[in-house]
């Protein structure tokens, strides 16, 4: 089991690339069960999330060429037909983000057995959004033994439905099965996060008609077929923020590169707003200063795009305790995002939390401990924690790490951190 080991103390300086947003590759993925054609995927990250839904997608035909560059990966993604429409629970329960096939098949083949997800660390995850608006569509949905039994022998039709609850993937679900659908389809209470718009704009290259991109309110224009299409993935901009606060951090100068500030608007006006200098730097760069820079600790709320981002919540957390002043993190999204902060006070962190909210305190001297990864953006919150402890923290069950940054090691190696892999 690997773990990483990091030495606190160096200042950060120099320059990171950010790679393709793992939230954005993996329902793109799902769009090319769309089509019989064959669907190019650029700037997709080399995580282990991408190669479980590779191998999901092969058990249902999908032909996957990988083409690997130092930093991503271009997938040339083909099905020519659907050979089976079932999701099986041992593929399903190690990535959540399985659900995305549902919409797909329906659409593609009428029918879909797909295992229940189940939850995981922060939360209960229920699908009831997705398995709400596809019945709007026509299908009839029976959940047995586990699985979502789906089916629309007459096709999907398009239907108007509100979102009672605003929820990423369940409008990739329904984007995805309105493509094809019968007639048009109005969403409203849509999620507005960036990689819903990466996966629309994308469908749009394959021929959908998708409107109010970007809005709350979408309107797709069933077709009856889509064709191949070239897409790159966007940033990912859950990684950008993260490095953004490691710069913070550890009072480092850094540029991130292939990103765009717009990505993360509340994050980085709340790191200007605590005296940070963050801005655009070039076409496709974001400069994030902090030298000499004692950041103030400013509350934060977690909401939907473009509300502060939960992924970025836990990393927050981490600055706060090394920020000047107390401040309050909400979290409204997830009922149990909070594992991070046991570890995080064994690290001498001053954190008391309170339901949904945590005071943190900041102006704290940590110091480097074993600690334990627990989901995905929980472990990245220690690695943060670990960069500017005083002496050595180890973190274990690092493939929660794995699953959603790139090289994380090499890119912090190489703007001065000492942190290594040890098996
Ligand atoms: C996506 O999860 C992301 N995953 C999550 O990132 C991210 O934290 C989350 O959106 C919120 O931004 C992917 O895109 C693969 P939701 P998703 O449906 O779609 C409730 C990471 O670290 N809800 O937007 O599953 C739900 O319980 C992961 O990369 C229902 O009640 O999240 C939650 O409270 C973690 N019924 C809220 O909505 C439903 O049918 C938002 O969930 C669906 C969701």
């Amino acid at each position: 089991m690997d773990q990483i080991r990091i030495r606190g103390g160096n200042v950060l300086e120099g320059v990171i690339p950010i790679s393709g947003a793992k939230n954005a590759a993996l329902p793109l993925m799902t769009a090319s069960l769309l089509t019989s054609e064959t669907l190019t995927l650029e700037n997709v990250p080399q995580l282990s999330d991408i190669q479980s839904l590779a191998n999901l997608l092969e058990q249902h035909g999908t032909q996957v060429n990988i083409t690997e560059q130092k930093l991503g990966q271009t997938l040339k993604l083909t099905t020519p037909t659907i050979t089976s429409t079932t999701a099986p629970y041992e593929l399903v329960r190690k990535m959540r983000a399985s659900i995305l096939v549902l919409g797909p098949l329906l659409a593609r083949a009428r029918e879909a057995y797909v295992s229940l997800p189940g939850g995981c660390a922060i939360g209960t995850r229920p699908v009831d959004v997705h398995i709400k608006g596809l019945e709007a569509m026509g299908t009839k949905i029976t959940l047995e033994e586990g699985y979502i039994h789906a089916e629309a022998k007459n096709g999907l039709k398009g239907a108007d439905y509100l979102f009672p609850v605003v929820s990423v993937t369940g409008t990739e679900t329904l984007l995805m099965a309105a493509a094809l659908a019968d007639g048009t389809t109005r969403l409203e209470n849509a999620a507005r996060e960036p990689e819903v718009s990466d996966l629309a704009n994308c469908l749009n290259a394959m021929g959908a008609k998708i409107s109010g991109i970007g809005t709350g309110t979408l309107i797709i224009e069933g077709v009856p077929a889509l064709h191949g299409a070239t897409h790159s993935v966007l940033p990912d901009r859950i990684e950008t923020g993260t490095y953004a606060i490691a710069a913070v951090m550890t009072r480092g100068d850094i540029l991130l590169q292939n990103t765009n500030i717009d990505l993360i608007p509340i994050s980085s006006a709340l790191l200007a707003q605590s005296g940070v200098q963050i801005h655009a730097e070039g076409e496709n760069g974001i400069r994030v200063n902090a030298k000499g820079c004692i950041p103030q600790a400013l509350d934060v709320k977690t909401e939907p795009f473009p509300g502060f981002a939960t992924d970025l919540q836990a990393q927050w957390m981490a600055l706060l305790s090394v920020s000047e002043g107390a401040a309050m993190v909400t979290e409204t999204i997830f009922e149990n995002r909070f594992m991070h902060v046991p570890e995080l006070v064994r690290m001498g962190a001053d954190i008391t939390v309170n339901g949904s909210s945590a005071i943190i305190r900041g102006g704290q001297k940590l110091k480097g401990a074993p600690v334990m990864a627990t989901d995905l953006r929980a472990s990245v919150s220690l690695v943060l924690a670990g960069l500017v402890a005083e002496g050595e923290t180890t973190i274990s069950r690092v493939y929660h790490l794995d699953r959603g940054y790139e090289r994380l090691e090499e890119k912090l190696n190489s703007c001065g951190a000492d942190i290594e892999r040890v098996t």
